[in-house]
């Protein structure tokens, strides 16, 4: 059966950074509400709202303080249920995130836990744990948060004295639920249907691998390597498949209505991956695979091999990205030097996290490339917002300006991700680049640099050779080339830095290389949409890629062969390879 999803293209909205309305230099709900026709300019299905919650905001609402209620902030529930009924009008789907692993040290749960005593059902709902050595000074296991630091904090006892630990795998402020506590389960299923009566088509869901931790807590061999990201004892546990078999059961309730679950999944294999994407659990993984690529054809072809064959095996459609709130821009990574070492579970992220000297000239122009690549192949697209913008990472933020947990733990020795989150321009000339509404005292909650002027939307609208031109006639192209759920077929160019694909009535080239790459003789096909200057019939530029109407002749596999090689991929396909990964 087809669904919504099987080839959207979802625009990421991070809320906080796309329009603001209100006038305090954070975006909201009603901002994203007047942007929506500027959305459906650009062609987009749906929409991926990150958590607006009602949070503290310490880690940008993946703290969630209650559930049940949109943050004061960003607006309030019927703000939101404005924004699904007019998005929905217009033709686009909404996507809420789902926070289900931990929530805000402001939860009144949390809050509750805090006051109770050791062994109560408040801790019961957290993992609380007394402490090793004498006075429980030293936290329960060696356990390290994703964002630096023990992932265990103590709290204090009634009495003033030091008491029990709490574990959290990112900020203090996020604890931990236990999933193993039927309360929580039965919580979460309240949450999910609260939001899915109010119109939401489906959820988004925040590390989906991280809900259940191994029962025993054991200490972490490699901890001394570093951050938590690779302690398999926290992550992948064979429980959390039960959870999400519940969650699709509530979704099915909601028949002919197709909700939809997409998984954020980190696990050191692509046999790994499957186990969330059978029949009764979620719909979807994002392929983070290829995100952490670097420019290089033979490690996209790797990593697009490597998605789809876990697509073939479990007969869900892939959903590509190279762009969200938690990377560096594409424009960015792919304007600086590329390296081809392979990245571990460890530094998936941090190899999309680099500093380091940028051509942004070089980076728009493979950025460029990387999207029509990504709209034609077989699969959901997600667009992180301001990527059809063409914006750069910002690397000069002053320091006293950022917020981002990774920043203020490794007190400043990381970035962090507030470089991609800085909020976007719609009008060179306005203050704030239209950002905040005319006549707004607050400055935006972080500040633009004056480079985002000559990027602001006014300014690509009417320019044809504009990044958000190209967005918008490829998003409009699509599906008349490449069409839904057909299969791709490889055709070997005869020269490495030269991928091209088939798929349905159309061909994709791209060149990765630094010179102009001419066609294999023989193909006849037109050329539709170029994302550099000087593409022709015959010769695709440096950095470029061309779409083309018509498949050569007799190239590439016979339909159904690639089907069958992308299940011989699986065998041996891993996700990423590293020594240091505890298979289980
Ligand atoms: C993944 C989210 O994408 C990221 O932004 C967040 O900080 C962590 N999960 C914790 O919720």
């Amino acid at each position: 059966m087809s669904e919504w999803w099987d080839d959207a293209v979802v625009y990421q909205v991070y809320l906080r950074s796309f329009a603001d309305a209100t006038a305090d230099g954070v975006g909201d709900l009603p901002g994203l509400r007047s942007r929506l026709d500027y959305l459906a300019g650009l062609g987009v299905d749906a929409l991926w709202l990150n958590p607006c919650y009602a949070s503290p905001q310490r880690d940008h609402g993946y703290d969630i303080s209650d559930y049940f209620a949109i943050d004061p902030a960003y607006g309030t529930v019927d703000d939101l249920a404005d924004v699904v009924n007019d998005a929905h009008a217009r033709g686009m789907r909404v996507v809420m995130d789902m926070v289900a692993n931990h929530c805000s040290d402001r939860h009144e749960w949390f809050q509750a836990a805090v006051a109770g005593r050791p062994g109560s059902p408040e801790r019961a709902r957290f993992l609380f744990r007394d402490g090793r050595g004498p006075g429980g000074v030293l936290p329960p296991n060696n356990w390290q948060s994703v964002f630096g630091g023990p992932a265990w904090t103590r709290v204090m006892a009634a009495d003033g004295s030091a008491g029990q630990w709490y574990l959290h795998s990112f900020d203090p402020g996020q604890p931990d639920f236990d999933w193993r506590n039927p309360e929580v389960v039965d919580y979460f299923e309240r949450v999910l249907k609260f939001w899915f009566d109010l119109g939401i088509d489906g959820f988004r869901v925040d590390v989906a691998h991280g809900l259940i931790k191994d029962a025993a807590l054991p200490d972490w061999p490699g901890a001394d390597e570093g951050k938590g990201d690779h302690n398999y004892a926290m992550w992948d546990q064979p429980e959390v498949h039960g959870i999400y078999r519940g969650w699709r059961s509530i979704g099915e309730g909601y028949a002919p209505e197709r909700k939809y679950f997409v998984g954020e999944i980190w696990v050191p294999s692509v046999e790994r991956l499957t186990r969330y994407l059978v029949d009764d659990e979620l719909h979807q993984a994002f392929s983070f695979d290829l995100l952490v690529q670097p420019w290089n054809a033979e490690r996209f072809r790797g990593a697009i091999e490597r998605t789809l064959a876990q697509s073939a095996q479990t007969g869900t459609p892939a959903a590509w990205t190279l762009n969200n709130h938690d990377v560096h821009r594409s424009v960015t990574r792919y304007g600086q030097r590329q390296d081809l070492v392979d990245p571990s579970p460890s530094d998936m992220i941090a190899a999309a996290r680099r500093i380091g000297e940028v051509s942004l000239q070089l980076g728009t122009l493979r950025a460029r490339t990387a999207v029509l690549l990504l709209l034609a192949l077989p699969g959901t697209v997600y667009l992180y917002q301001g990527e059809e913008l063409g914006l750069p990472e910002v690397f000069d933020l002053p320091d006293d300006a950022r917020q981002d947990p990774i920043w203020l733990r490794s007190n400043g020795a990381e970035l962090g991700r507030d470089g991609c989150r800085v909020p976007l321009p719609w009008s060179h000339d306005a203050p704030s680049f239209g950002f905040s509404p005319p006549g707004t005292a607050l400055a935006p909650w972080l500040p633009q640099p004056s480079s985002f002027g000559k990027l602001a939307v006014d300014m690509q609208l009417d320019d044809p050779n504009s990044m958000l031109a190209l967005y918008q006639r490829a998003i409009a192209m699509r599906g008349a080339l490449f069409q839904a759920s057909v299969g791709l077929r490889w055709h070997e160019t005869g020269q490495h830095e030269l991928l091209a694909f088939s798929r349905g009535d159309g061909t994709c080239v791209v060149n990765f290389g630094d010179r102009p790459l001419s066609l294999p003789q023989g193909w006849d096909l037109e050329l539709m949409q170029a994302s550099g200057a000087d593409s022709d019939q015959a010769q695709v530029p440096a950095n470029s890629a061309a779409w083309f109407a018509g498949v050569p002749a007799d190239h590439g596999a016979k339909p159904g062969e690639t089907i069958e090689a992308d299940r011989r991929l699986l065998e041996t396909a891993t996700v990423y390879r590293s020594q240091s990964v505890r298979e289980q």
